[in-house]
């Protein structure tokens, strides 16, 4: 992403506070508001209400300062607020890997799920504190928050993998995530939405 910037690093430590979910030092924050995530929720009408109404913030990335750069290894942990809209689950874009590269995320707080697309086969990964879920190369991933709290996680990838977000909105996820009661229900991606 052109918003991060190349340095040299040097061997270091991060603080990470699992408390506040933040790393020290820090390096670029990134904020999705309900406006960033255009054409990514199934209902577009309840999409463009949640836009007027308040333009809530869905997520926020906060990144180390390892750059992404062909051969480091950047991390960035990720804080999706609890919500829905149309019944879908708030969520993150979702990206490809240009590059295919594999990709880690640790469950830090709060209850979530790692969705993974390859284009034919779609795979749910249960995400709680301490989970490991693994994204291998050529796998489409998104997080999704299926709780009432906020739910972050660390991630841990390659520098020069990149992220294609188009790719979402052309080729989806395989599936939804709905709210159903206190549970998670999934759907297929791109039905038609019933309202
Ligand atoms: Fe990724």
């Amino acid at each position: 992403m052109s918003d991060y910037s190349v340095l040299p690093v040097p061997p270091m430590s991060i603080r990470f506070d699992q408390a506040a979910g933040t790393l020290s030092p820090a390096g670029p924050e990134l904020t999705r508001r309900m406006s960033d995530l255009e054409g990514l929720f199934l209902d577009q009408n309840a999409w463009r209400t949640a836009v007027a109404d308040g333009d809530p913030i869905v997520y926020s990335v906060v990144s180390s300062l390892v750059p992404e750069a062909d051969r480091e290894l950047p991390q960035s942990i990720t804080t999706i607020q609890p919500g829905s809209t149309g019944g879908e689950f708030w969520m993150t874009k979702g990206h490809q890997h240009p590059n295919h590269q594999g990709e880690i995320y640790l469950g830090i707080s709060g209850r979530g799920g790692l969705l993974m697309f390859d284009g034919t086969d779609t795979r749910w990964v249960d995400m709680t504190p301490g989970t490991i879920g693994y994204i291998p190369p050529g796998w489409a991933h998104r997080s999704v928050n299926v709780g009432g709290k906020p739910y972050s996680f660390l991630a841990v990838y390659p520098g020069g993998a990149g992220h294609d977000y188009g790719w979402v909105l052309e080729y989806g996820l395989g599936q939804r995530v709905w709210r159903q009661d206190d549970g998670v229900a999934f759907g297929g991606y791109f039905a038609e939405a019933s309202s």
